[in-house]
C-alpha cells in the first residue's frame, strides 16, 4: 500500500479522500489544509456534482494539518494528491516534489507555460511520478469514444461537438473575489476537460476559431491539418446554482455516438443498423486515482495522461484566451 496524502480539502480534496480510502492500493495518512473553519462541515454539500456516500467517520479520524511541511514530517507519506486553486499548483507541486513525493495534481496544470515545464523538469530530476488529473480522460463513456476514434469501428471521425456547462461556482475559495481572478474562469477550469480530450484522441489543431464568447460562455472550433474531423467545444459558466452537464456526440462515416451526463449510465449509437444502447459503468475519478495508484506502485510513468499533454492543453486555453473573438 502506497501512503498518500491530501493538500486542499474543499471539493475536489474530498472526493480524492473518498477515493482514496475506497482504494486497496492507497492508504490516506492525513490532510493538509489552512483554512481555519472547521475542514468537515458541510462537505457533502460543496462542489457542482455533490459529494455522496462519503465515509464521514473514518474522514474524521484523519489527522489534519496547516502545512505539507508538517504533515510529512509525522505521516512520511509516498505520494500527494494536490487540490488547492489553480494559482497555488506550482509553489505546491514544487515543494511536493523536493519533499520526494509522487504527485496527483487537479487540473488545470499550471497558470505559466514556464511553470510547467519547471515542474515536469523537476519530476525528472527527483525521479518522482507526477500525474495532473485529467478526469474526463478516465471517464468511462469519454474513454469509449476515444476507443472507437482510434479503432475506426464506425470509420473516420468527421465531427465531434461537446457541451460542459454549470452555474459559475459559490463554493469554496471561488467566494474570494480575488483568488476567483486568479482561476482562468470556465476556459482554464471547465472547457479544459474538452480541449484536454481533443488533444489526446486527435493531436493538436492546426487552428482554432473562437466562433462565440459572452460573459464566460465560450463556442469554439478547432480544425486539423492531416484530418478530416472537426471539433466544436461548447459550454462555460453560466447562471450560478445552473445544475452542470457534460455532453457529446461524435459523428463518424458510419455512425453517430451521444452521451449526456444527464444520463450518465447510458451511451447511444446509431448506425445504418439501427440504434443501440451501451450500458456504462464506473467513476472518472476513482478511475483516475487507481490508474496513479498503479503508476507510483510500479514506477512507470502515466502514459495514459502524460504531463507534457497537460501542458498542451494550457497553452491552448492561453492562446484562446489572446484570439480576438466578438
Ligand atoms: N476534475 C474536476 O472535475 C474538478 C472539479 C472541480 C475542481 N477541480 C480542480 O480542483 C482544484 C481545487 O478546486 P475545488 O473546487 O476543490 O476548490 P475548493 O475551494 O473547494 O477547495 C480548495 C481547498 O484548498 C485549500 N487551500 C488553499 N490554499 C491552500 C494551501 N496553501 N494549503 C493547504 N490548503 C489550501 C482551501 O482551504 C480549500 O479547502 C482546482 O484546481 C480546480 O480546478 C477539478
Amino acid at each position: 500500500m502506497k501512503k498518500m496524502v491530501i493538500v486542499g480539502f474543499g471539493f475536489m480534496g474530498v472526493v480524492h479522500a473518498k477515493n482514496i480510502i475506497a482504494s486497496d492500493k492507497l492508504e490516506l495518512l492525513g490532510i493538509v489544509d489552512n483554512r481555519s473553519a472547521d475542514i468537515f462541515a458541510d462537505i457533502d454539500k460543496t462542489g457542482n456534482q455533490g459529494n455522496c456516500d462519503l465515509p464521514l467517520e473514518r474522514l474524521k479520524q484523519t489527522p489534519v494539518y496547516k502545512t505539507l511541511d508538517e504533515c510529512c514530517k509525522i505521516e512520511k507519506p509516498d505520494a500527494v494528491s494536490i487540490c488547492v486553486p489553480l494559482f497555488m499548483h506550482y509553489e505546491l507541486t514544487k515543494k511536493a516534489l523536493n519533499l520526494g513525493l509522487d504527485v496527483l495534481l487537479e487540473k488545470p496544470f499550471c497558470p505559466e507555460l514556464g511553470q510547467c515545464r519547471e515542474l515536469i523538469e523537476l519530476a525528472e530530476e527527483k525521479n518522482r511520478i507526477m500525474m495532473v488529473a485529467h478526469c474526463v480522460r478516465f471517464a468511462p463513456a469519454w474513454k469509449f469514444l476515444a476507443e472507437r476514434i482510434r479503432d475506426k469501428c464506425y470509420g473516420e471521425l468527421k465531427l465531434l461537438t461537446t457541451t460542459r456547462m454549470c452555474g459559475e461556482p459559490t463554493w469554496g475559495v471561488w467566494l474570494d473575489t480575488e483568488i476567483k481572478k486568479t482561476c482562468g474562469g470556465s476556459l482554464f477550469d471547465l472547457l479544459i476537460h474538452d480541449i484536454d480530450f481533443a488533444n489526446s484522441c486527435l493531436g493538436l489543431p492546426e487552428n482554432i476559431e473562437v466562433n462565440l464568447k459572452v460573459d464566460e460562455y465560450w463556442e469554439l472550433l478547432f480544425r486539423y491539418n492531416d484530418n478530416q474531423a472537426k471539433v466544436s467545444i461548447k459550454g462555460g459558466f453560466l447562471y450560478q446554482h445552473t445544475p452542470f452537464v457534460s455532453e457529446y456526440a461524435a459523428t463518424f462515416e458510419k455512425g453517430s455516438i451521444r452521451f449526456s451526463s444527464l444520463q450518465s449510465d447510458v451511451i447511444h449509437i446509431g448506425t445504418d443498423k439501427g440504434n443501440e444502447f451501451i450500458t456504462m459503468n464506473g467513476d472518472a475519478y476513482q478511475a483516475e486515482l487507481e490508474y496513479f495508484a498503479k503508476c507510483i506502485e510500479n514506477r512507470s510513468k502515466p502514459e495514459r495522461c502524460l504531463p507534457v499533454s497537460s501542458l498542451q492543453a494550457i497553452e491552448i486555453c492561453r492562446n484562446i484566451r489572446n484570439t480576438k473573438h466578438t
